[in-house]
């Protein structure tokens, strides 16, 4: 009981005292101070570089550090086997449009942690492997799908009583409730995959989760311990999932394992962002309003902050990155570097225009800031310098819009999506 009232109180301390942020924050483009970004060209060292080579030798593996010491931590090497099971297929999913797969991943060395159930769309009746979405969902697979027979998570879930999450659970009337997030039919129907998992299957999302997650399986002894800086954080965990996901699909069949697309919303945006960084055999990366600590520029103090992210998420980054909360001029590194480590594959960053506590023109700045990268190996970013018009997507690849409405995923930025992957993944 008295953990409960202090997991209740922390969890206030956290989201609720973010949302009330947003009254107060900042949304006057002149009040914005005067910053300068950490320049991408060029080494610790003070080297200038000039070409792809140079980026993909010497500051590509320097900003990938950079980026593990200071903002999400080092993902650990020590998980070991990893085991796939399948435990459905469903051939006429989807009212006979798609092959429903749920596959269970686990660790075989590591029986602490209790896995992840992975749920795979296929379209039926195509001629060649497919190429597929992979992304996490907030609410598990029964909230992405609509269809009944879809295992309900019996995982921790953020207190939603619009969600119907009752103690922490979904229940029955929780099914589909992210279904609007993920349109499955305008997925399949166009010729792509999806696979998705619950993030909360690797850590509950609050605060002391990862005492239930598998970061605690994962450290030294599978015991308590406190975080040091450098050590990974929730979204290096959530994105771990989404690489063992990656590790499935290249068995699969199914699958064109060349050509995965991983995509995240919010702070599962900023998670896809990371993943893509890390991860290259990701060869699109999308991100939707991941706004700070995601695609936003973290020297604007516009909308949500260091200061505030790190003080209401301190679980989702490494310890570090807090003290660079209303200090970001001392972080050798800048979200244009982020977007930067995903070249020269294509990456999407989407905005919505009444989402402005993610910040929609340091969203936009951070691909511009990016371009830079991809010159080097003769691929074209935005083509534009100024954020575009609401619904006008812009760019090549480095793509981006600014959508009509809130903080949402919607068909619109879905149909950007699948244009912009069928261009670059030649479908
Ligand atoms: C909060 C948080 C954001 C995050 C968002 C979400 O608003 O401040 O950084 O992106 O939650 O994940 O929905």
């Amino acid at each position: 009981m008295r953990t409960c009232i202090l997991l209740s109180l922390m969890l206030l301390i956290g989201e609720d005292w973010a949302e009330a942020q947003k009254k107060t924050a900042n949304y006057d483009e002149s009040k914005i101070p005067a910053y300068t970004l950490p320049a991408l060209l060029t080494t610790r060292d003070g080297a200038k570089i000039t070409t792809a080579a140079d980026w993909t030798a010497e500051r590509r593996p320097e900003v990938l550090a950079l980026f593990q010491e200071h903002v999400y931590g080092r993902t650990p090497g020590n998980w070991g086997k990893v085991s796939f099971e399948t435990r459905e297929v469903k051939k006429d999913a989807l009212g006979g449009k798609a092959t429903r797969k749920l596959i269970h991943i686990s660790l075989p060395e590591h029986p602490a942690w209790a896995g992840m159930e992975v749920m795979l769309y296929l379209p039926n009746g195509l001629k060649a492997p497919a190429p597929c979405f992979v992304g996490p969902s907030f609410g598990g697979n029964h909230a992405v799908s609509t269809e009944p027979d879809v295992p309900l998570s019996t995982r921790w879930m953020r207190p939603n009583k619009e969600k119907s999450i009752v103690d922490n659970h979904a229940t029955e009337a929780s099914r589909g409730n992210e279904s609007s997030r993920w349109p499955l039919e305008m997925i399949i129907g166009q010729g792509f995959a999806v696979a998705t998992y619950y993030y909360g299957d690797i850590e509950p999302d609050h605060v002391d989760g990862w005492k239930d997650g598998l970061r605690a399986v994962l450290s030294k002894d599978g015991a308590a311990t406190e975080w040091k800086n450098g050590d990974w954080g929730a979204i290096g965990a959530w994105s771990w999932g989404l690489s063992r996901i990656a590790d499935y699909l290249e068995t699969d069949a199914d699958i064109d394992a060349k050509k995965l697309a991983v995509i995240g919303h919010s702070r599962l945006g900023k998670t896809s962002l990371w993943t893509g960084a890390q991860d290259q055999r990701f060869g699109i990366v999308i991100s939707n309003n991941s706004g700070e600590g995601g695609a936003a520029t973290m020297r604007r103090n516009y909308g949500e902050t260091t200061a505030i992210i790190t003080k209401a998420f301190p679980h989702w980054f490494t310890k570090t990155y807090a003290g660079y909360g209303d200090n970001e001029a001392a972080c050798p590194v800048d979200q244009h570097m982020l977007i930067a480590l995903a070249a020269p594959r294509p990456i999407y960053i989407a905005s919505a225009v009444d989402d402005q506590w993610a910040d929609p023109k340091g969203e936009f700045l951070s691909g511009l800031n990016a371009e830079p990268v991809y010159v080097l190996f003769g691929k074209k970013g935005y083509g534009v310098t100024e954020p575009p018009a609401v619904d006008t997507p812009v760019g090549d690849a480095i793509g981006y819009h600014m959508r009509t409405g809130k903080h949402d995923v919607t068909d619109y930025d879905w149909t950007q999506y699948l244009r912009f992957a069928k261009k670059h993944f030649g479908q």
